[in-house]
């Protein structure tokens, strides 16, 4: 039986607004990186796509990292490390899943947007081209033109880091699920192959798929979590219209029984949950992040605010508020991203503004979040939201709960009505206090970086620790509601055959 929901959101108002993110993002593609994605490929022909192929399959294949030296411990010494074993009660199976539900969806990347090849953001683990630093504005390393929408392979890929792996799932405390649900939903977001048949195929097929296997009968998949890199109204299609925008994923049953992860949740469903879109930091090492914070706190704040961003033509709307308002204001550095003005399209060139401004205004666009929120906190730039559900009801497991410590809320219907102005109250924040806000920001860039998929930070706790460590705990929380101890008690009985419970 399929949940429809009482919370229909205004479906047609988002339908138009996704048609416009999808306008601008073109554009986006078009100008900004150097247009490797519309130009053939630079190595002629496939070479390079399946050259990322090639290492993709290879990640499906191989065990985790030697570095992750408590991954897989073998049986006796899982027994003996028992009670010592820090890995106990946070120990993360990956499903071994069939290609079509990951490596086949990445093969296809050049056809996902009609109008765009997209290979080009697959390489380096799924980070993208390095960007060009020619300015300074980047470090030299662990900086990257990454798309905003690219989580589905960078998460899969730093979840191969985690080092607590187990290949047996028995005494898993949470179980991955591998499947590139933005990347699939994607495909079928315009012009071909987008009946509403083959937008919920894989969705339809993974459930199907996993409610067969063993692992899920331990807790009727409620330790199971997996990811989209994309929002959550992709995923929440509610009628059968092809016409209809994205797939019916979330309103699937046996999904609603998993921990789903997103760049943007649903406001009313306690199954999903928000992690940080990434940004273009992608640290390898430790010493990256920390000369990066260091640099960070040095930078002359000479502008108070900054907005960067393009306009709405509805005169009501924030945004417009908000250009109007920075142009009026001599502490505020305006970047527009109109037409035809590369501006705010070449990331070292907001970035470098961001590093020069205390306050960066994060409004809402065409969906309640914006992934230069989190390129702001990059640059050491205190956000300011204008509507709690821009941060605050998202990002629960990555940003403080006091969230005047490291932000600042300027409510928008305030801003809209005319009666408040951004310059006077950010004025009357005084300094010391400014200050600190953007020490705290700064000490917040470990925990919502993507690491680089390929190495592993020494000590610092990236986005994805902080994300499992919260899974596993909402997991244990709902094993100990069903009446279960830790472990799978029905898994335990199966795992004893020797059969396919095992990742190969
Ligand atoms: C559409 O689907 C067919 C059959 O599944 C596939 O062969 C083809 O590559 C798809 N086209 C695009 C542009 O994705
Ligand atoms: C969802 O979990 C419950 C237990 O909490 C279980 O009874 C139900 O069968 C599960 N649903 C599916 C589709 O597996
Ligand atoms: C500004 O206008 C809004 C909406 O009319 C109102 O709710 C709010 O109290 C006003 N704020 C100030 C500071 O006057």
């Amino acid at each position: 039986m399929e949940r429809t929901g009482g919370n229909r959101w205004v479906p047609p108002r988002l339908l138009f607004l996704a048609a416009m993110s999808w306008l601008v993002l073109v554009y986006f593609h078009l100008a900004v990186f150097r247009g490797p994605p519309v130009s053939a490929p630079r190595d002629g022909g496939d070479g390079r796509q399946r050259f990322i192929l090639r290492q993709e399959e290879q990640l499906m294949k191989t065990p985790p990292a030697a570095g992750s030296s408590r991954a897989l411990p073998a049986a006796g010494e899982e027994r003996r490390g028992r009670r010592r074993d820090g890995c106990e009660g946070r120990y993360v199976y990956i499903h071994d899943l069939p290609p079509r539900f990951n490596a086949d969806i990445l093969r296809n990347c050049r056809h996902w947007y009609p109008w765009i090849n997209m290979c080009v953001y697959l390489e380096n683990g799924g980070l993208g081209e390095p960007v060009d630093n020619a300015d300074g504005v980047f470090a030299d390393q662990g900086w990257y033109a990454t798309d905003h929408f690219g989580l589905d392979v960078i998460f899969h890929r730093r979840m191969r880091q985690y080092d607590c792996l187990t290949g047996d799932s028995s005494r898993a405390a949470a179980v991955y699920v591998p499947f590139y649900a933005g990347f699939d939903v994607v495909q079928h977001l315009w012009g071909v192959n987008s009946t509403a048949r083959e937008k919920d195929g894989l969705a339809l097929g993974i459930v199907d798929w996993l409610t067969r296997r063993p692992e899920w009968r331990a807790m009727g998949g409620r330790d199971h979590f997996f990811l989209s890199g994309r929002t959550a109204y992709d995923h929440q299609r509610h009628t059968d219209s092809d016409s209809e925008w994205g797939n019916k994923l979330l309103h699937l049953p046996a999904v609603q029984n998993m921990t789903v992860l997103f760049v943007e949740k649903l406001p009313w469903t306690s199954f999903d949950f928000a992690i940080p879109y990434p940004t273009y930091f992608h640290p390898s090492s430790d010493a990256q992040v920390v000369e990066w914070q260091r640099r960070m706190r040095a930078t002359k704040r000479e502008w108070l605010f900054s907005f960067a961003g393009g306009g709405r033509n509805d005169p009501y709307s924030i945004r417009h508020q908000l250009i109007r308002q920075c142009g009026a204001s001599s502490f505020c550095k305006l970047v527009r991203c109109r037409k035809n003005e590369r501006n705010c399209l070449v990331p070292s060139t907001f970035m470098r503004v961001f590093q020069g401004t205390r306050f960066c205004l994060q409004p809402t666009g065409d969906t309640m979040t914006r992934r230069s929120a989190f390129d702001a906190i990059m640059a050491g730039c205190v956000p300011v939201f204008f509507h709690p559900d821009s941060a605050y009801t998202q990002y629960r497991w990555h940003l403080p709960e006091a969230h005047d410590t490291y932000s600042v809320l300027i409510p928008e219907a305030d801003v809209r009505a005319g009666n408040v102005s951004i310059e006077e109250t950010l004025r009357r924040i005084p300094h010391h206090v400014a200050e600190r806000m953007t020490e705290t920001v700064v000490s917040l860039i470990p925990r919502l970086v993507y690491a680089d998929p390929r190495s592993k930070l020494e000590t610092l706790r990236d986005a994805v620790d902080v994300t499992v460590e919260a899974i596993v705990a909402r997991v244990n929380k709902l094993r100990e509601e069903m009446g279960g101890g830790p472990g799978h008690p029905l898994l335990e009985k199966h795992s004893g055959d020797g059969g396919d419970v095992h990742q190969s």
